[in-house]
């Protein structure tokens, strides 16, 4: 049997710009992440249980931009060994393939990017086919565009490598040095929004005027830049509360930006809003918007009662986590 596991992800800065050749920067998040399970069976053909989404099939009999079939498809592809050749074809020998996650769908924490990456290293794993992490990110990229159109990369990027990344779109990957630990709160509304409609429609934007929307993602790309930089300098820069109000400020800013595209919702301004209130240092949705989570940079000894206030003001859920 072979396992494998893929963490979830947030962007803190950059979003939607970023699919404009802006920076942003995404940091991953440990503790939600999709698993993958592949073992041989001595029944034909590729099986694939997904509890979390009542699936249970085949793979030949989904359909064939199913997000699993597609990952599959694509990974058997290019093999030309007998072997695959036999097991595609339904041969005496199958493999069985165990996908759960406790990554939210739609909800801006790459829960389809950590289910492509963990099920792709799970198959090249089982089957002998073995993919460097640029490969896996090339190939994960490729599948992201199936389903989110125009995507920036920066989802499969963050979850492939599982580092904190300053991702510029076709640029080669930078990660993200964190000079000193911060504390992220991260809130669920519960409203479940496709990534695909919020960036067709900042899409849809750019397209009736594009140089005031170019202007917006330049602010974007400057607020990001800035952040990298704060983030970076560490101690003794951040070890003090007025340069962490800097990067929460920072925060607010692209809150407002995002806002503007039309990518925030009643109820993500409403959590931001409270986070803010419960003495968090700045606040924004985070990944595609309108529904989804967003985050709060809170001093570590707040991030608690930021935590209850949020859950008190509507979240569905709230994670706490350290980027380091
Ligand atoms: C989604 O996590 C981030 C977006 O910028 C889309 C993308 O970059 O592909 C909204």
């Amino acid at each position: 049997m072979t396992t494998s596991s893929a963490p979830g992800k947030i962007i803190l800065f950059g979003e939607h710009a970023v699919v404009y050749g802006r920076p942003a920067l995404a940091v991953p998040v440990t503790q939600v992440h999709a698993d993958v399970e592949v073992l041989d069976s001595p029944r034909a053909g590729i099986w694939i249980e997904a509890p979390d989404v009542n699936l249970h099939a085949e793979v030949n009999s989904l359909p064939s931009d199913h997000p699993l079939a597609a990952v599959i498809n694509k990974f058997y592809a290019p093999l030309s060994s007998p072997h695959f050749r036999f097991l595609k074809m339904g041969g005496q020998r199958g493999i069985e393939i165990k996908i759960t996650s406790t990554i939210p769908v739609a909800s801006g924490l790459g829960s389809g990017a950590a289910v492509s990456v963990a099920l792709t290293r799970a198959l090249s794993s089982h089957l002998n086919h073995p993919m460097t992490d640029e490969e896996l990110n090339a190939f994960v990229y490729e599948i992201e565009k199936i389903h989110h159109g125009t995507p920036s990369g920066i989802d499969n990027t963050v979850v492939t490598y599982a580092k904190p990344v300053y991702f510029v779109k076709g640029q080669p990957i930078e990660m993200l040095k964190v000079g000193h630990p911060f504390t992220i709160v991260i809130a669920d509304t519960g409203i479940s929004a496709p990534t695909k409609e919020s960036v067709g429609d900042v899409r849809r934007l750019w397209m009736n005027n594009k140089s005031y929307w170019e202007t917006i993602f330049d602010k974007v790309g400057i607020i990001s830049f800035t952040a990298r930089r704060a983030i970076e300098a560490g101690k003794p820069a951040l070890s003090n509360v007025e340069a962490w109000e800097v990067l929460g400020e920072l925060m607010n800013e692209n809150h407002t930006l995002l806002q503007e595209m039309t990518v925030s919702s009643p109820k993500l301004d409403e959590l931001v809003n409270a986070a803010l209130r419960a003495g968090a240092l700045g606040a924004k949705l985070s990944g595609g918007g309108r529904g989804g989570n967003m985050i709060a940079l809170a001093q570590d000894d707040q991030a608690g009662a930021i935590a209850r206030s949020l859950k008190e003001a509507g979240a569905k859920n709230t994670i706490i986590t350290q980027v380091a």
